[in-house]
């Protein structure tokens, strides 16, 4: 028998789960709501699969009381959940939609009279869509000011009871899905774009911080920060080429976004390999940027092998989708054939979440970490009411064991948020990944906890669990 070992977290450690507005709240048209870039990339054919949209997503903005519930009884310390900016301003600059307002108010409430504190992010990915077809989106500077004037909106009215604010979920997202693949909105495809918007992105999030750090923050006592996405990169061999591939990767992927605010500036081999085309920030970016997040915001989901690669050789890259703009690093991503896949195809591979926690630490100077996503897509399947997901389980029991080892190791790692507390709208996939720790049939929209669901309430009521300890380690 594998003897089990009883890991327990630090006792302020925050168990929470997450969600974003666009995936689940439905209601895209209801009470003043406007359209988002996501529900024209949605509604344009193509773009998603069995070109689904989120018109009614999960329903949530009807049925948000019952999946605080939901919540409470799954023993979440902290829900993360996403505003619908489109809801708040409906065409991004001009007059507050009071009916999105009490919407969120009546979330809040709802959350803390259950006992879960309310983290709220800013932007996930739903930009109004008239500050798309009549401002250029993200790509004109101007959206910085549209940005902070709408978080100050945000600030103003739920700051007395929301005291954790991330400004924008997953730049790197935007950048590379949404303007240089093009499989996200706004359905862009450009080897510029990405860099240029990646810069205003910055710019808006240093422009939302300061505001909340000029007028806010002292009377209503939060933090704020940024949250971004990073796989690990493990170099495949010890060749001084494959572990400087590695390390060139995470550059290109976490430091594009966490330099400028830890350390000053985009990283150097960014500035060396993308030359003209990374834009340059004035004096007055860089000091707004400088430091501009409380803590680091982390959503981490695999782990890719990486290797150097020719400039001039043959390139044979089948998943360099997941990398970035491959002719600016020039590095090979390979996935190790014995992981096991989640239904995305993503390798599990908790040691890489312990190795990437461990590279922030070093380079970031140890900043305090929340993990605001982790989790899995498998192929759920509801059977006499009940869903048996045990791929899930095994999977949260090994991210959540790297975390422990590397608290142990000194990382000041002090939140863990599962994605998905539901079901939900998968963006360009659809409904057809479910990442939820709650099954949503979406025909009746009824919810029933998945089996890891069951298990999460134990592990947070215990402040921890017991683990196999036959991980992989590396
Ligand atoms: C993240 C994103 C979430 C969710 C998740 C699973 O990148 O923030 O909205 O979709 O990935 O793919």
């Amino acid at each position: 028998m594998i003897e089990k070992q009883l890991l327990t977290f630090p006792s302020n450690f925050i168990w929470g789960s997450a969600t974003s507005s666009y995936q689940i709240e439905g209601a895209a048209t209801t009470d003043g709501r406007a359209w988002s870039i996501w529900d024209a990339h949605a509604h344009t054919p193509g773009r998603t699969h069995n070109n689904e949209h989120a018109d009614v997503g999960c329903d949530h903005y009807h049925r948000y009381r019952e999946d605080v519930a939901l919540m409470a009884d799954m023993g979440v310390k902290a829900y993360r959940f996403s505003i619908s900016w489109s809801r708040i301003q409906p065409d991004g600059r001009g007059e507050i939609n009071a009916k999105g307002i009490a919407f969120y108010n009546n979330l809040i409430d709802e959350l803390i009279a259950n006992g879960i504190t309310p983290w709220a992010t800013l932007y996930h990915w739903d930009l109004p869509l008239a500050l798309q077809t009549e401002k250029d989106g993200w790509l004109n500077p101007e959206i910085a000011d549209f940005f902070a004037r709408y978080a100050s909106i945000c600030f103003e009215h739920f700051g007395d009871r929301v005291t954790h604010w991330i400004t924008l979920n997953e730049p790197w997202v935007v950048a590379i899905l949404g303007y240089g693949e093009g499989v996200f909105a706004p359905g862009r495809t450009s080897k510029n774009e990405p860099y240029l918007v990646a810069h205003q992105l910055l710019r808006a999030h240093a422009k939302a911080v300061q505001c909340y750090r000029q007028k806010f923050q002292k009377t209503q006592g939060g933090t704020i920060g940024i949250t971004n996405n990073c796989d690990w990169r493990e170099p495949l061999t010890t060749s001084r080429a494959d572990k400087d591939a590695a390390e060139r990767s995470l550059e290109f992927f976490l430091g594009w976004f966490a330099d400028p605010i830890y350390l000053g500036d985009y990283p150097q081999t960014m500035k060396d390999r993308v030359g003209d085309r990374l834009p340059r920030f004035s004096k007055e970016d860089k000091a707004l940027l400088k430091d501009s997040s409380d803590f680091f915001g982390l959503n981490h989901y695999t782990t890719l092998y990486a290797s150097d690669v020719d400039p001039n050789g043959e390139v044979q890259n089948e998943v360099y989708g997941n990398g970035g703009i491959f002719e600016d690093q020039y590095v090979q991503l390979t996935a190790d054939p014995k992981w096991k896949m989640t239904s995305m195809n993503w390798g599990i591979v908790p040691w890489g979440c312990r190795k990437l926690l461990e590279w922030i630490r070093n380079r970031y100077g140890n900043p305090p970490i929340y993990i605001t996503e982790n989790g899995c897509a498998l192929d759920d399947r509801i059977e006499d009411g009940e869903i048996r997901d045990p791929l899930r389980q095994e999977f949260l029991e090994g991210y959540l064991t790297a975390c422990h080892e590397a608290i142990a190791n000194g990382v000041d790692l002090r939140a863990y948020f599962v994605w998905s507390f539901m079901d939900n709208f998968e963006w360009a996939l659809g409904y057809s990944k479910r990442f939820g720790m709650h099954y949503v049939d979406y025909e009746t929209l009824e919810r029933t906890p998945k089996n890891s669901a069951i298990w999460y309430r134990e592990v947070t009521q215990n402040n921890g669990f017991r683990a196999a300890d036959d991980k992989e380690h590396l």
